[in-house]
């Protein structure tokens, strides 16, 4: 699902972040450029960001930050 229109951020991108230790809010803003823009998925990023956060990501975001870690560990 698309969260942002402005910067065509979806719901996984955003996972993915959060599994990867993006720290706060601030931090995705500045990585992903989401709600930098008209701002009007600000309360839905937001959402996204700290459940996916508690959650530890999406499913398949989980699967690619463990494939992630594997990589950089070999
Ligand atoms: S929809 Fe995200 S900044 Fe406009």
């Amino acid at each position: 699902m698309i969260v942002c229109v402005c910067h065509r951020v979806s719901d996984r991108d955003i996972a993915i972040a959060a599994s990867s230790g993006c720290p706060n809010f601030e931090a995705l803003q500045d990585d992903l450029r989401v709600a930098t823009a008209c701002g009007a998925c600000r309360d839905c990023a937001c959402a996204v960001f700290e459940e996916s956060r508690i959650k530890g990501g999406a499913p398949r975001a989980r699967g690619m930050a463990v494939a992630a870690q594997a990589l950089l560990a070999a």
